[in-house]
């Protein structure tokens, strides 16, 4: 993968996205990534599903920045559209290509107001640390299936910001967002994105699932361009939230 910009930064894009030290969490919450795949023109899906958006180094990065989180957020409509399952500690990445440091695994945590989960959810069972299912704290958690851990916060829908604090006090340092978009344009309405990582596929796909913030209510946030790499065609684009001149957190 050949890096655009910054060129005086890490030489691979794994080393740079493996590297916690210079993510520095606010008080009272972790550092807040978001990893996001879309085409050109903005779909975050083909199908209902990202996976044709994708390719070989974007799945690199995917799981450098799984091993680099201590948890990983994930709202509950792409759990169920992507089958997502509990990750697991990673020594090498799949291809051969790349030699992982072995982690602990991160923690998957799902967000849901509905609770509608079928009990066939991969990431119910199997391998790995049992995943937290945040929800909110007056929803019925009777018809929930075993094999997570429910912790209700929030009335009407999960306060995202009650989430991050109360990850914090679990200890978790560093949380990855894989959306879907829904969640994602929650964090930024709330300022809650401190790094981006989105890939771009040199693909139109036009349709109707297009946005990564989906379509929430227009709130500007200043991004300060961090890195760059390419390869075949995609664009890997790594932003930081620029918060210069604001108060510390
Ligand atoms: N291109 C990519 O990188 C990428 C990444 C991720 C996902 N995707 C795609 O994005 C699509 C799904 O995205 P989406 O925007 O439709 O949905 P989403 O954000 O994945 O999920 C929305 C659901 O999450 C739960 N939720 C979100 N915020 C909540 C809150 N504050 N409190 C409680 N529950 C909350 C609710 O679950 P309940 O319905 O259970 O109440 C809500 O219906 C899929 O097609 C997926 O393949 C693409």
């Amino acid at each position: 993968m050949k890096q655009l910009f910054d060129q005086d930064g890490a030489t691979s894009a794994v080393a740079a996205v493996l590297d916690r030290s210079d993510r520095q969490a606010p008080s009272g919450r972790p550092w807040v990534m978001a990893n996001m795949v879309a085409s050109a023109d903005g779909a975050y899906a083909i199908s209902g599903v990202s996976r044709a958006l994708s390719s070989p180094e974007d799945r690199e990065i995917f799981h450098a920045l799984r091993a680099s989180a201590d948890a990983i957020l994930v709202a509950a409509g792409t759990a169920r559209a992507e089958r997502y399952r509990r990750p697991t500690a990673m020594a090498e990445f799949a291809d051969q290509r790349r030699v992982f440091t072995p982690t602990p695994a991160p923690r998957l945590v799902v967000v849901s107001r509905s609770l509608r989960l079928a009990e066939d959810q991969p990431f119910l069972s199997g391998e790995g640390v049992e995943p937290l299912l945040l929800h909110p704290a007056d929803a019925d958690t009777s018809g929930v299936p075993a094999g997570v851990e429910l912790r209700g916060l929030g009335s009407g829908g999960v306060d995202l910001q009650a989430a991050m604090r109360s990850l914090d006090a679990d200890g978790v340092r560093i949380v990855l967002c894989e959306g879907g978009p829904t969640l994602l344009g929650q964090l930024h309405e709330l300022d809650l994105i401190d790094e981006l990582f989105l890939s771009l596929a040199p693909i139109l796909a036009s349709g109707t699932q297009v946005g990564i913030l989906g379509g929430g209510t227009e709130t500007i946030r200043q991004l300060s361009l961090h890195r760059v790499w390419e390869a075949n065609g995609f664009l890997f684009l790594n932003y930081r939230r620029d918060r210069q001149g604001q108060p510390a957190s």
